[in-house]
């Protein structure tokens, strides 16, 4: 089950970008490798708009936490287009090539070594690849306000916004949670009975949608967030819902929002998404000005980064995330070494961290 996640989420990164809501484009069922790999083509990252970030990474620079020195902290940097290479088509020869190889072969029907080899790898890629949009195809947890944001986001120009200006870096929407992740979220939010949640790190409110529509009556979610430009964005949409109305939003480096704050509004859930570089300060505030309600959760996303805090830098196949990577490595240990903390990690898209104040 862990190695059919982590595999499925491998092949997301690799082949997605970001998991697909719908069974293909048009939502008609996929009954063919060759129509899995059609229907995954516009989930397929677009190429590389890193080069837009440079302007931004400069202002950043300048931006000081009040509560923590920078040094060791490194500047959040958003979308990474994949930093060395592009990929320009990701639905190619490669792959036509390599159905046509394996077309009729299967794991157990094979006469030779090499038709073994080449069965067992389909069976593999349709394991892998039919994973996710199986998951989305029989879970309903998404709500009105959520499916208002993906719509919003996905027909949302993310590089014309930042080329103008009106965005603090450069977005995409694989930098949002996805379906499965949000509705685990909204799971969570539901099983903890929260009536008062914070999110570190908003982008365009999936997770935040997915909380709201989980909270009851008179419950309220906090998001923080350093670009003024996505408080609007999502504000936008909310302001279209009655349930709406319990989001709000602070702007600006969550280090100085963690410390602003009312210490007497203590939070049941909290929901971890923003530096990665500033992880473990996020948690040592919230400790530290007892933010915390007994007993309180928070889950921590992004803590398998990829893979880098487990695999050694000579398959680094994008150096630039290595900083981030070894900061999630030493975060996670810092976690699962923390005296008052209970700690387990999800291996759902890119790993979940689920924390429990109190042993
Ligand atoms: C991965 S996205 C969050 C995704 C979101 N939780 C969701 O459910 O889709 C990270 C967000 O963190 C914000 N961010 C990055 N560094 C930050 C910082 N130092 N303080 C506050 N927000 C930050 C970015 O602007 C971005 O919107």
């Amino acid at each position: 089950m862990t190695l059919c996640i982590f595999l499925s989420f491998c092949f997301s990164c690799v082949v997605h970008g970001q998991s697909a809501k719908s069974l293909s484009p048009d939502d008609s069922p996929i009954n063919t490798l060759e129509q899995l790999l059609l229907a995954s083509a516009p989930f397929r990252r677009q190429p590389s708009a890193a080069h837009t970030v440079r302007k931004h990474m400069q202002m950043m620079a300048t931006v000081e936490s009040e509560s923590q020195p920078k040094v060791g902290i490194k500047d959040y940097t958003g979308r990474f287009g994949g930093t060395e290479k592009t990929e320009e088509t990701g639905y190619g020869q490669l792959e036509k090539d390599s159905l046509e190889a394996t077309s009729g072969k299967s794991a157990t029907r094979w006469s030779i070594h090499s038709e073994r080899v080449q069965g067992v790898a389909k069976e593999l890629f349709g394991l892998i690849g039919g994973l996710d949009p199986y998951i989305s195809s029989v879970s309903n947890a998404d709500g009105p306000i959520m499916q208002a944001i993906k719509e919003k986001m996905d027909s949302t120009n993310w590089d014309a916004l930042h080329e103008e200006g009106k965005t603090m870096f450069s977005y995409g929407p694989e930098m949002s949670t996805d379906p499965i992740e949000a509705q685990t979220i909204k799971m969570f939010t539901f099983m903890k009975n929260a009536q008062r949640v914070l999110e570190i790190g908003m982008f365009t409110g999936y997770g935040a949608a997915a909380i709201v529509e989980a909270l009851p009556e008179g419950g309220e979610l906090v998001s923080l967030d350093i670009d003024p430009y996505l408080k609007e964005w999502v504000g936008e949409v909310m302001s279209q819902f009655p349930d709406g109305k319990k989001h709000s939003v602070e702007v600006g480096p969550a280090l100085d929002s963690l410390v602003k704050l009312p210490a007497d509004k203590k939070f049941d859930f909290v929901f971890v998404d923003a530096n990665k570089s500033e992880y473990r300060r996020y948690i040592e505030i919230l400790l530290e000005r007892g933010l915390l309600a007994d007993g309180a959760m928070i889950a921590v996303d992004n803590t398998l980064y990829c893979g880098l805090p487990y695999m050694p830098e000579q398959y680094d196949s994008q150096p630039k995330r290595r900083g981030f990577g070894e900061d999630v490595k030493a975060f996670n240990e810092w976690l699962a070494g923390h005296p008052d903390l209970m700690t387990v990690m999800l291996p759902i898209r890119d790993g979940i961290t689920l924390v429990r104040k109190g042993l």
